[in-house]
């Protein structure tokens, strides 16, 4: 079968390499699923560039360890190279290597989040049957593809770290994203206001169609005159960044009494600095967010809880993801590209059978 494998890291993405690799076969306890669909997602490429690797080699708990974790238990290691990317999909479960569970999701639709080493990217990948979702009636193939990461992280950072109460404002950058829609229309939900960052024209109509109380444009706007009117000169009570950089120093600056932010993405590669005063005189905090530690932190009831209310949110619409380009796993280079273009509207998918290439 064909994956799409790097064997060191790059900046560049040009260390994607198409290969012929054996068709896993399923441990028991796991399933065989042959993939349809896969995202192009920012966290593939921290994958491909070595993001994460260079980030956990700074954690404490990693200090001395080989191979480096995501978790201080060391129960979630890092792959190192070679692997297969892709951190997300749908597809049906061809067979089973035993156990209940993995015996009875043969021949169902399934979205499923897997990760290095045995990734999306790829015809066909081999997954713990505890980490699939039957993908419910209701929701399109393709949608079940972004099922999971988007949809869960939103979820975890707006109603649990922040726990963003009614009638509250919401400052966000990176708005655009699949996830800033996603938060957007969960603040038309649950009656919270949103100020949406972006960085261009592009996305500004797309937006306030949605349901954004105000846009801005950091472009051609300054963030804190703009924060400033919309709040009445209050700031803002919680904040949600994937940006970094310089704008996230300015995000702080917008923050009302007691706010909270969650950083949760580094899209600009900028790291950056603040004056702690900033943060010290309005009381507010900040707070880190990764997905695989948010919810490995959760006990059994509190998983299956967050799995119902995910269901709900999708089948509402409010996790809807728009889709820019479906291409075949062979056109990976192009679909990167894309995917990396400012302004581009929408998820690019890979699709990982040729029978699901459309015309
Ligand atoms: N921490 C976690 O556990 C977790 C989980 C899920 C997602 N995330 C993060 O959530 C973020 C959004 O993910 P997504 O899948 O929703 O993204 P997406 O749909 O692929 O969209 C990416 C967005 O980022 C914007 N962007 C890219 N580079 C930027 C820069 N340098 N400055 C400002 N904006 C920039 C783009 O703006 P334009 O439209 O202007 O090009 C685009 O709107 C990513 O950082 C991702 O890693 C984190």
């Amino acid at each position: 079968m064909q994956a799409i494998r790097i064997h060191a890291f790059s900046s560049s993405m040009d260390n994607l390499v198409i290969e012929e690799v054996p068709k896993p076969v399923p441990a028991p306890g796991e399933v065989l699923v042959k993939v349809l669909y896969a995202p192009v997602n920012p966290s593939d490429f921290n994958f491909i560039r070595g993001d994460y690797d260079s980030a956990l080699s700074r954690v404490l708990w990693n200090r001395d360890r080989s191979p480096l974790a995501f978790d201080p238990a060391g129960l979630n290691p890092h792959p190192e190279p070679p692997y297969t990317i892709g951190g997300e999909g749908v597809g049906i479960v061809e067979a089973a290597g035993g156990g209940a569970l993995a015996n009875r999701l043969i021949g169902k639709h399934v979205a499923f989040a897997s990760g290095p080493p045995r990734g999306s990217w790829a015809q066909y990948t081999s997954i713990d049957a505890r980490k699939v979702f039957a993908v419910p009636d209701g929701i399109d193939t393709q949608q079940a593809a972004m099922y999971i990461f988007n949809p869960l992280s939103c979820y975890a950072m707006v109603l649990d770290v922040l726990g963003v109460q009614r009638g509250s404002w919401l400052l966000q950058s990176g708005a655009g994203s699949a996830l800033g829609q996603m938060v957007v229309r969960l603040g038309r939900q649950r009656g919270f206001r949103t100020i949406n960052i972006v960085r261009s024209e592009a996305n500004i109509e797309k937006l306030r169609a949605l349901g954004a109380d105000v846009v801005i444009n950091t472009s051609e706007q300054d963030l804190r005159e703009e924060v400033f009117k919309a709040t009445g000169g209050s700031g803002v009570d919680y904040a949600m960044d994937c940006v970094g950089g310089d704008l996230l120093t300015q995000m702080m600056q917008c923050m009302g009494l007691n706010g909270h932010m969650v950083v949760y993405g580094t899209l600009s590669g900028l790291s950056n600095t603040f004056f702690s005063r900033d943060l010290m005189m309005p009381c507010a905090k900040v707070s880190g967010f990764f997905a695989g530690n948010w919810l490995a932190q959760k006990s059994l009831w509190q998983k299956l809880s967050t799995v119902r209310a995910l269901k709900k949110l999708h089948l509402a619409g409010v996790f809807r993801t728009d889709i820019d380009r479906v291409l075949p796993l062979q056109d990976v280079g192009e679909a990167i590209r894309l995917a990396s273009t400012q302004g581009h509207q929408g998820k690019v998918l890979l699709a990982c059978q040729e029978s699901e290439v459309g015309p």
